[in-house]
């Protein structure tokens, strides 16, 4: 497969594979972090095509052997990483659409810098795609792709979808560059959101900001789409809830070295009766500090048992260079060394914290061994790891805690869902879960197995990309 004639291209701020220099300077590739790489890669595993992205390190423009894949690296220097990636994407955009948890900030040269890095990843998409190839943008990196890329290839169907929450009006309302990100989107044929209120606001604010005719009824689940009048095209608008590979994880949960590691784990934990479990990036938006604080006070009040109890955190780091991630991981330390301080034993502590990523297989071995699952933010676009453990479960054990500001307490009901800034109310669904009936966790878990189980990621990108043939069709 030549690169000009790639009929499929995700574009997206991260490629599949992370490149890591190691100090005698042999390189090796490794999975990069986060949601967005682990529901699309296995669709790219399924449909050829070009992956337009950057490798994670500066200055370079290697690209990765991957078969099936061509991989396209879009170089950024060091500080275009700064302005772009850590400023105006993560330190400007991604606050503001997590509900202002950290303040976002705005300056004009990370602006600057996020326009022309836009430019270079839609110049370097329209050299890679085919005529009338179909092209897939992903996430709030690159909001300014469909239209710079509308503006050099009229030709390609464009697809955008938004990983991460889209605000509420009031909130995008703070961004100085708010009518350019609403126009830049609109390059697209069809924007995808996880939920119908994300797609609302956005329809809301084509009409306010862009000026254009825009549908007023509600948008439905994978159905019922809104749309936008934009000169003599119509841009579809739409709620596509992601997941995973529900199916591949299932079986793979099921295998016997999984299991075997699994109860090794629970023993090398020194056999508690409880293992509750995050699995985070390091990111404030994830409310790992609700539930060290909610964990901290079950044990101060007796409610939890620290001689029966282990809290395993395993957090990914992330951002490391952005200020509020610095701050929230010492502070997370901290609750950690407070809370082992005040009630381990030596040799027991009660909370076990990793700070690095864990390879996939050990990551589902925790999920089987773990009995209460905390999937606790603030604000998040989806949260995969909630699925991820509910597919691990083919045993109907486990609960999962979960926030209902996730995007997952839309789809998982029957989880013990809770409100993050309400602390009584998250004690309470942590103890709920920890001391539920065998019976009532079952029925729980296998209701939640219906959901992930029929609502994999297959179904997500079918439907999205299907939605996207219509709306070119017409
Ligand atoms: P986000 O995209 O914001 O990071 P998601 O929950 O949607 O959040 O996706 C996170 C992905 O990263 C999941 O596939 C999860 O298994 C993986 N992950 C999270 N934390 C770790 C970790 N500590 N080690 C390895 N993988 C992790
Ligand atoms: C979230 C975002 C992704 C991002 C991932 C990891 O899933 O939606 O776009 O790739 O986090 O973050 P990072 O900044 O390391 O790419």
């Amino acid at each position: 497969m030549t690169a000009q004639q790639a009929e499929f291209v995700v574009v997206a701020n991260r490629l599949p594979v992370d490149k890591a220099v190691l100090p005698d300077g042999e390189v090796s590739w490794k999975r990069s972090p986060g949601g967005l790489v682990t529901a699309l890669e296995p669709i790219l595993r399924s449909h050829t095509g070009a992956w337009v992205g950057w490798s994670g390190v500066p200055d370079s423009d290697d690209n990765p052997d991957i078969e099936g894949l061509d991989i396209r690296a879009v170089p950024l220097s060091s500080a275009e990483i700064a302005e772009y990636y850590e400023g105006f994407s993560n330190a400007t955009l991604w606050p503001l659409y997590h509900d202002v948890i950290a303040k976002p900030e705005y300056h004009r040269e990370w602006w600057n810098a996020y326009v022309a890095i836009n430019e270079r990843f839609a110049k370097a998409t329209a050299e890679v795609a085919g005529p009338g190839a179909l092209v897939w943008v992903q996430d709030y990196q690159l909001q300014l792709v469909p239209q710079m890329l509308r503006d050099l290839r009229p030709d390609l169907k464009i697809g955008f979808f938004l990983h991460i929450p889209f605000p509420p009006v009031e909130l995008f309302m703070q961004l100085p560059w708010r009518r350019e990100i609403v126009n830049g989107l609109l390059g697209a044929d069809l924007i995808g959101f996880h939920l119908p209120d994300g797609a609302e606001n956005f329809l809301y604010l084509a009409n306010r900001l862009g000026g254009h005719q825009a549908s007023r009824r509600s948008v439905g689940v994978r159905s019922r789409f809104g749309s936008v009048d934009v000169g003599d095209r119509v841009v579809t608008v739409g709620a596509f809830p992601i997941s995973i590979a529900s199916g591949e994880i299932d079986a793979a949960s099921k295998s016997r070295e999984i299991r075997k590691r699994a109860r090794e784990i629970r023993k090398e934990l020194g056999n508690p009766s409880t293992i509750l479990l995050g699995v985070d990036r390091l990111d404030y938006t994830k409310g790992i500090d609700v539930r060290l604080k909610a964990v901290s006070e079950l044990l101060e009040e007796q409610r939890l048992d620290p001689h029966e109890t282990v809290l395993v955190q395993l957090a990914t780091p992330s951002r490391e260079r952005v200020e509020s991630y610095v701050a929230m991981r010492s502070e997370i330390e901290q609750l950690v060394g407070h809370i082992n301080g005040t009630f381990a034993e030596v040799g027991q502590p009660v909370v076990q914290y990793l700070n690095r990523p864990i390879p996939r297989d050990e990551l589902l071995a925790f999920f089987v061994a773990a009995d209460v699952m905390l999937v606790t933010p603030l604000r998040d676009g989806m949260n995969l790891v909630a699925k991820e453990y509910v597919a691990c479960r083919s045993d109907l054990g486990g609960a999962l805690v979960l926030s209902e500001f996730t995007g997952a307490a839309a789809e998982l009901k029957q989880a013990y869902q809770a409100n993050p800034y309400d602390m009584e109310g998250v004690k309470g669904a942590i103890e709920a879960a920890v001391k539920q009936p065998a019976e009532d966790g079952r029925a729980r878990m296998r209701a939640l197995r219906r959901q992930v189980l029929t609502h994999d990621v297959e179904k997500w990108a079918k439907s999205f990309l299907d939605t996207l043939q219509d709306s070119t069709d017409r």
